[in-house]
């Protein structure tokens, strides 16, 4: 790309040009947040890309959510800037192991977190994202068995919010895990009012310690309305970008992890930048496409979810 090129000036022509929308999730790069035409959560995402009448959606986020955009508006066309930039949550979780482990529960309604692929939402009955998760599984009937994948923390902070026994899939998010529960309890005693903001993916000793546990949409919602100052972010650190954007006055600490080589960055989500998202639109490629017999089994609970949570 020419480096003297104005890449927003250029997106912002190319997408009128194409009728494209830009839908980004708050994990992406500030830059890539700031073109977009829609930033939010999973759930959000997902009902804009039902609703948008866009010929094109560019989806800065990862695999499993453009794909769910493509389930979703199978007539448009669905880019991805980056082909590679997939989920550690959505591979710890291979359909064919799953579809085995299903068959150990005949009589289980299977629920899926919206982080896993195409082929897995179509062995679901129902979908969920984390803001939904707990509304979902109250929705059904007290008795009703059910299997929650892929991810194991959120599963068991729905299980305990619930009362409900899930037999759960052994999956979880790379970058949920890397919290320090002994760094984030020294942090606290440094700054004594801070609120502590956490993700459902993170590990239940990590839960334990906040304030706040939400989707990416609740926790800066949160964090806007709060009377408080001083906010511990525990989830990925994209999203300081809108909290710092939204709440100027307010300062914001992303969680310490584990290992002080880490960081909260997800490393899928940050192969997406500026540049690939101008390339992508310009050439309209790399573009999603799934099975017609994927999308029309995947609909069905991803279509369940919308309505539950409408
Ligand atoms: P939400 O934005 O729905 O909270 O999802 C977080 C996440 O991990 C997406 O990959
Ligand atoms: Fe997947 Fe975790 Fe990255 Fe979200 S933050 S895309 S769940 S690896």
């Amino acid at each position: 790309v020419d480096p003297t090129l104005d890449l927003y000036t250029e997106i912002q022509k190319l997408k009128k040009e194409k009728n494209a929308v830009i839908l980004a999730h708050y994990y992406q790069e500030g830059e890539i947040q700031d073109i977009a035409d829609y930033i939010g959560d999973s759930l959000g995402l997902s009902q804009q890309a039902a609703k948008t009448d866009a010929d094109i959606i560019v989806f800065a986020g990862v695999h499993f959510m453009a794909e769910t955009a493509k389930i979703l508006s199978p007539e448009k066309k669905v880019l991805l800037p980056d082909i590679k930039a997939g989920c550690s949550l959505a591979d710890s979780c291979p359909p064919h192991l799953f579809k085995k482990f299903k068959e150990n529960y005949p009589d289980h309604l299977v629920i899926t977190y919206v982080n896993c692929t195409a082929e897995l939402k179509a062995l679901s009955d129902i979908v969920c994202t984390s803001s939904n998760a707990v509304q979902i599984v109250e929705s059904l009937p007290a008795d009703q068995k059910i299997i929650f994948g892929p991810d194991r923390n959120l599963g068991a902070y729905v299980a305990k919010k619930t009362g409900r026994d899930l037999v759960l899939w052994n999956g979880a998010c790379m970058v949920h895990e890397i919290f320090s529960r002994e760094k984030i309890t020294k942090l606290k005693e440094r700054h004594p009012e801070a609120k502590i903001l956490a993700h459902p993916e993170c590990e239940e000793h990590i839960l334990q310690l906040a304030d706040y546990i939400g989707s990416t949409t609740g926790i800066l919602k949160y964090a806007t309305s709060s009377t408080a100052k001083e906010f511990i972010v525990a989830t990925e650190a994209g999203i300081l970008h809108q909290m710092e954007k939204d709440n100027p006055e307010k300062t914001f600490i992303p969680a310490p992890p584990n290992n002080t080589c880490a960081c909260n960055d997800c490393p899928h989500m940050k192969r997406n930048t500026l540049e690939k998202l101008y390339l992508c639109l310009k050439n309209e490629m790399p573009e999603i496409t799934l099975p017609a017999d994927i999308i029309e089994k995947a609909v069905k609970p991803i279509e369940r979810m919308l309505d539950i949570s409408a």
